[in-house]
């Protein structure tokens, strides 16, 4: 890197988070009880059957009880600890893996599904439980207003002001166990890479826009991760 202390912009996406159990999008024969990703996950979907959202969402929550994060979760935490220069963390995952394994820079781009939104009253509240068509809100009192809080097909994602803003201004971004089938997340690499940074990327068998990175490391993140954290940090020292 010509630059030191660099800024570094991480996104990861459900590869990252496959060998503590949790399943990938895309992965396998891609179905969920016969349903495809994209038809439990769009406010369509929400509005036409609330009760078969609620369900996916709930049975991924529960998971989350019996899931822990792994090597690759808690090495992107200790670079952010050791890292002298800028650093932030992207997640397109839902789930609560990263801030589990120690990780405080960190926008949930795509929503957190720990979390239950009122629209009624647009408060967000922690949820480890169910949510149901007839749970109140904790804030509010409103039936029937929660959802989890999810960023679905057709809505913006969070905090992209911010996530830009990184992106035009760090010198290496990194991209970890992400298909590069969905947007905004898949264009960063572009980004980034148009204002000057160098780019990588970590997954199981090369993203669809593999060939925007300026390197690929095929395998698995649990250990490709920290195998390149160790590296990063061998060379501050
Ligand atoms: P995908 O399921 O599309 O892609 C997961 C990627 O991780 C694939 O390229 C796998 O090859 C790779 N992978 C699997 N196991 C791995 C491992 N152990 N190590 C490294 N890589 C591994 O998941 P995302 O790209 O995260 O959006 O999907 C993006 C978005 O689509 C999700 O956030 C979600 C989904 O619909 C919303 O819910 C809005």
């Amino acid at each position: 890197m010509d630059q030191y202390p660099a800024r570094i912009v991480v996104l990861t996406g459900a590869g990252i988070s496959a060998e503590s159990g949790l399943a990938t999008f895309r992965g396998e024969d891609g179905l969920w009880e016969g349903h495809r990703v994209e038809d439990v996950a769009t406010p369509e979907a929400f509005g036409r059957d609330p009760a078969l959202v609620h369900k996916f969402y709930n049975a991924r929550r529960a998971q989350l009880a019996e899931v822990e994060p792994n090597a690759a979760h808690l090495a992107l935490a200790r670079l952010e600890a050791e890292w002298p220069g800028a650093f932030l963390l992207v997640t397109q995952n839902v789930d609560n893996l990263h801030e589990r394994a120690g990780s405080k820079q960190l926008i949930h781009m795509h929503g957190e599904n720990s979390k239950a939104w009122c629209i009624a009253c647009d408060r967000r509240s922690p949820w480890s439980a169910p949510i149901g068509e007839d749970s109140p809100c904790p804030e509010c009192r409103a039936v029937g207003a929660l959802r989890p809080d999810i960023v679905w097909f057709g809505e913006m994602p969070y905090d992209m002001d911010r996530i830009e803003e990184a992106l035009r201004d760090c010198d290496l971004f990194v991209s970890i166990g992400t298909s590069g089938a969905v947007y905004p997340a898949a264009g960063f690499v572009q980004t980034a890479r148009y204002c000057g940074a160098r780019t990588l990327e970590m997954n199981l068998e090369p993203s669809i826009g593999s060939i925007y990175f300026g390197e690929s490391r095929i395998g698995r993140a649990g250990e490709l991760v920290p195998a390149w954290v160790d590296e990063l940090l061998a060379a501050t020292s």
